[in-house]
C-alpha cells in the first residue's frame, strides 16, 4: 500500500467501470474518497473507513455541487451511458462543467479527467461533448490531467457469448482494419491514480494503452476459438452495413428523437467498424501503435481466460452490445 498522505479525492462516476477500480486503487492507497453515487444507486466497498460515499440527485438542479465537501483533487469518470447527442451534452459536457465550477470555486489542485482516445478523431455527439469540455478544463487555469485510453477489456467481450455457444466470430470486412492495446480497469485505475503524484502527468492529455502488441478483431477471435476451444467460423459483415442503415433512417430522424438516437447508434458502431483505437498521427493521417503510450501488466488473453475459468464475470454490454 503507498501512502495517499490523506489527501482528499472526489470520484464522479464511481459506480461505473472504471469509476469502481479508480476508487478500489484511491483506498488501496490509503487516499480518503468521497465516491459520488446517484441516489438511485450503490458502491461495493462501502464499508471501508477512509471512504466516504456521498448520494446525489445529481444535476437535477444547477446547484448540485453544493453538497459536495472541499477536496483536494476531483478524478471524473463520469460518461453518459448511450452515447447519445443529449446525454452526452448532459453528462459528459454539463455535469463535468458543474464539477469544474466546483473546483474552481474551492481552488481545487488537480482535476483528472477519464475522456477516451478516439476523440483524437472526432466525428461523433459525444467526442464532441467531451472536446468541449476539454478545453474549457485546459484554459480553466486549474492543473489538469486528461487521460485518453485506448478500448477496454469489456468493450472487447460482445462477443465471448457467441463463441462459447458454438456461434460464429462477427468481424466488419477483413476483421483487420482496426485495432486497440486493450486495458485492463485495473491497470487504467493505476495510471489514473498515478498521474496525482507524477508531474510529466499534470497539465496533458495523455493517451494510454495496455501491455501491447496491438489487437485487431481477428485476433480477438483467435484468442475465443482457442481458450474456448471451439472451431474457427468468421462472418465477415459489409461495414456498408451501417451506410444503409443510415440511408434509410438518417430522414425519419428529423421526426423521431428515438430515429435520432439510433442513428447516432449507427454512426458509433460504423466509427468504430473503421478506426482504430491508437494515437493517431494526423501528419500521417495514419494509427500508430508504437506511438501509443503503453501501460500495465494485463493482457486481454488472460482475461479471455479468466471469462472462461469464471464465466459469471462475462460483463453485460447493455446498450454497448454491439452483437449478441
Ligand atoms: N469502452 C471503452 O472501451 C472505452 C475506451 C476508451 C475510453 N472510454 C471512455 O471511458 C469513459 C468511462 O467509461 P466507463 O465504461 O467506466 O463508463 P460507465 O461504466 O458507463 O460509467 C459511467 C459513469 O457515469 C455515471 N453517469 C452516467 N450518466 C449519468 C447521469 N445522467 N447522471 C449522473 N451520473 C451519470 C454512471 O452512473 P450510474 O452507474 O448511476 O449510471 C457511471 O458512474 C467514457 O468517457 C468513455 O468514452 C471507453
Amino acid at each position: 500500500m503507498v501512502s495517499g498522505s490523506k489527501k482528499k479525492v472526489l470520484v464522479a462516476g464511481a459506480t461505473g467501470y472504471i469509476g469502481k477500480a479508480v476508487v478500489a486503487e484511491l483506498l488501496d492507497r490509503d487516499y480518503i474518497v468521497f465516491a459520488i453515487v446517484r441516489k438511485e444507486n450503490q458502491l461495493e466497498y462501502s464499508d471501508q473507513s477512509n471512504l466516504n460515499v456521498i448520494s446525489l440527485e445529481i444535476g437535477k438542479n444547477a446547484d448540485w455541487t453544493k453538497q459536495l465537501p472541499k477536496i483536494d483533487i476531483i478524478i471524473s469518470c463520469l460518461a453518459s451511458r448511450s452515447g447519445c447527442e443529449h446525454d452526452a451534452n448532459f453528462v459528459d459536457y454539463s455535469l463535468n462543467s458543474d464539477l469544474l465550477y466546483f473546483a474552481l470555486k474551492i481552488k481545487l489542485q488537480h482535476f483528472i479527467l477519464l475522456s477516451a482516445i478516439c476523440i483524437q478523431k472526432p466525428k461523433l455527439a459525444f467526442q464532441r461533448a467531451k472536446l468541449r469540455f476539454n478545453s474549457k478544463l485546459m484554459s480553466s487555469g486549474l492543473r489538469y490531467s486528461i487521460v485518453l485510453p485506448t478500448a477496454f477489456f469489456k468493450s472487447l467481450s460482445g462477443q465471448v457469448n457467441r463463441i462459447k455457444n458454438g456461434k460464429s466470430f462477427l468481424v466488419f470486412g477483413t476483421g483487420k482494419r482496426t485495432s486497440s492495446l486493450p486495458i485492463s480497469e485495473i491497470d487504467l485505475a493505476k495510471y489514473i491514480v498515478n498521474c496525482i503524484g507524477s508531474e510529466e502527468s499534470w497539465n496533458k492529455s495523455l493517451p494510454v494503452g495496455g501491455p501491447g502488441p496491438a489487437v485487431t478483431p481477428i485476433d480477438q477471435a483467435e484468442m475465443l476459438f482457442k481458450i474456448f476451444d471451439k472451431p474457427k467460423k468468421i462472418k465477415h459483415i459489409s461495414p456498408r452495413f451501417f451506410d444503409f442503415a443510415l440511408v434509410l433512417l438518417f430522414p425519419v430522424s428529423f421526426f423521431s428523437q428515438k430515429i435520432k438516437d439510433k442513428v447516432e447508434l449507427l454512426k458509433i458502431g460504423k466509427y468504430y467498424a473503421e478506426e482504430s483505437m491508437l494515437y493517431y498521427d494526423a501528419e500521417a493521417n495514419a494509427y500508430d501503435a508504437s506511438k501509443t503510450p503503453q501501460f500495465g501488466e494485463k493482457l486481454l488473453y488472460e482475461y479471455y481466460c479468466s471469462l472462461r475459468d469464471e464465466p459469471d464475470k462475462i460483463p453485460d454490454m447493455g446498450s454497448q452490445k454491439l452483437f449478441s
